[in-house]
């Protein structure tokens, strides 16, 4: 998948945001959709699956190893599974583009499969460290040989049956623990993933869905989440939740733009992803839930948003793992706030699509906003509600959650903020501008 064509955008200040909306479809829940009904036996539907093209490298990743994948004209995703052990080797090598989430799942699945696969994606995700998942993958048995630093492009040569491990996750990454979940499917025996620090667990709830022995007890050391292998997933019917980092956005947006009203449809509120929610209520943010409701095995509620005159604070660590890819927009958000906000023990941003916090803190200072970066965060100095001064240039890095928020920083800018590439959004969240463009168009 070679990067599109970049394709620039100057965003300036705009009327209030006003209506309703739904975001696409969880993008860590479509992934593990499409790679779990392909290793189903039989004939899965998938409704509500996020079109984005990260997800799409997922299945044409999936379709290569030997799952049949279609999409009917009414937009749900019928998979026909090979089976868990049936994966076959692909022919070329599967290309992941900006998606580090199917690369490091992906490789797991590979690594307890008698096949060989190749890696390779674009710019971003080659800077990506890999080893995290080579580690523990290699101690199963799998052979990697991946290029300097442990980056793609790499190639993965499964072992089966690989070795059941039990690992203890060194970095708080729920694709490195999924990477050793999904590489146990196919394992004999237990595959045991202790996890000190919670992160997403849609692979283990979903997993369960399917039929898989999945259990998670607590110790003293954190979850114990062991996998029986060998597993046989039983074919599903999933309806994926929209997705709660693309509804961020919008959260921010209406929270930040005066005589904003907004009600965001369906968005999943596992608590394992609703750290920006709890952030910007501390922050003095008008958000309220309605009609809390289960879809599909995950909590799900609509929110109602308003303005609100944001005060500064500091984001208290422990929420990091559930709102790691929000930070970019609650810097957003503390750029328009009353006082200084930090962020600090959110180390991990410099190892995402981008390094979030040197291009956060690049963008917002273009923009006009004082940052101080430190290793592990950035604080932010707010403008007490004032606009932005705006008027600057932003590079967005092959970074999709970097132009969203930054578009978001110009709907609260005096002057219009010129980002260079927006193209990258289209790997989460295709119909961005549709919805900005209904939401401030409403007003006008
Ligand atoms: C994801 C896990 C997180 C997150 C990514 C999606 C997943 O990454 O940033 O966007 O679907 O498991 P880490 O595991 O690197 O924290």
């Amino acid at each position: 998948m070679s990067h599109a064509a970049p394709r620039p955008l100057s965003v300036s200040a705009r009327g209030p945001l006003r209506g309703t909306l739904t975001v696409p479809g969880d993008k860590s829940i479509s992934h593990r959709a499409l790679m779990f009904c392909a290793l189903a036996v039989g004939e899965s539907r998938i409704r509500g699956l996020l079109e984005g093209e990260d997800v799409m490298a997922t299945a044409a990743a999936m379709r290569a190893m030997g799952a049949r994948i279609d999409r009917d004209a009414d937009g749900t995703w019928r998979v026909h599974g090979v089976g868990v052990g049936g994966l076959l080797q692909p022919e070329q090598a599967l290309d992941m583009g900006n998606s580090g989430t199917s690369t490091r799942l992906l490789m797991g699945l590979v690594s307890s499969h008698a096949i060989t696969a190749t890696f390779t994606g674009d710019a971003s995700l080659s800077k990506r460290p890999m080893g995290r998942v080579t580690e523990p993958l290699s101690q199963m048995g799998a052979d990697v040989r991946s290029s300097p630093g442990g980056r793609l492009p790499l190639m993965v040569r499964g072992l089966c049956p690989a070795v059941p491990i039990t690992y203890t996750l060194p970095i708080a990454s729920a694709q490195v623990k999924s990477a050793v979940l999904l590489a146990g499917l196919n394992t004999p025996g237990i595959t045991r993933v202790i996890e000190p620090v919670p992160t997403r667990d849609h692979s283990e709830r979903m997993l369960r869905g399917f039929g898989a022995e999945v259990t998670v007890e607590d110790s003293p050391e954190g979850k114990i989440i062991s996998i029986h292998g060998e597993a046989e997933l039983k074919p599903q019917t999933i309806e994926v939740p929209g997705d709660p980092s693309s509804a961020g956005f919008w959260m921010v947006a209406a929270s930040i733009v005066p005589g904003s009203e907004i009600v965001i449809h369906n968005v999943c509120m596992n608590p394992t992803r609703t750290g920006l929610i709890t952030a910007l209520k501390l922050m003095g943010a008008d958000i309220v839930e309605i009609d809390a409701r289960e879809v599909g095995g995950e909590p799900v509620a609509d929110l109602r948003v308003r303005h609100a005159h944001l005060k500064a604070i500091e984001v208290p660590a422990d929420l990091a793992p559930s709102m790691i890819d929000e930070y970019p927009i609650l810097f957003v958000a503390a750029a328009v706030a009353q006082g200084r906000t930090v962020a600090r023990g959110a180390h991990e941003l410099r190892v995402k699509e981008s390094d979030r916090i040197a291009a956060m803190r690049a963008a917002l200072e273009a923009a006009g906003v004082q940052c101080e970066e430190f290793e592990d965060g950035l604080a932010i100095q707010g403008s007490a509600g004032a606009p932005l001064a705006g008027g600057g240039s932003v590079a967005s890095l092959l970074d999709h959650r970097i132009a969203m928020s930054m578009t978001v920083a110009g709907l609260a800018a005096a002057a219009p903020i010129a980002i260079d590439d927006v193209s990258p959004v289209a790997t989460s969240y295709p119909d961005f501008f549709e919805t900005l463009h209904a939401l401030t168009g409403a007003a006008q």
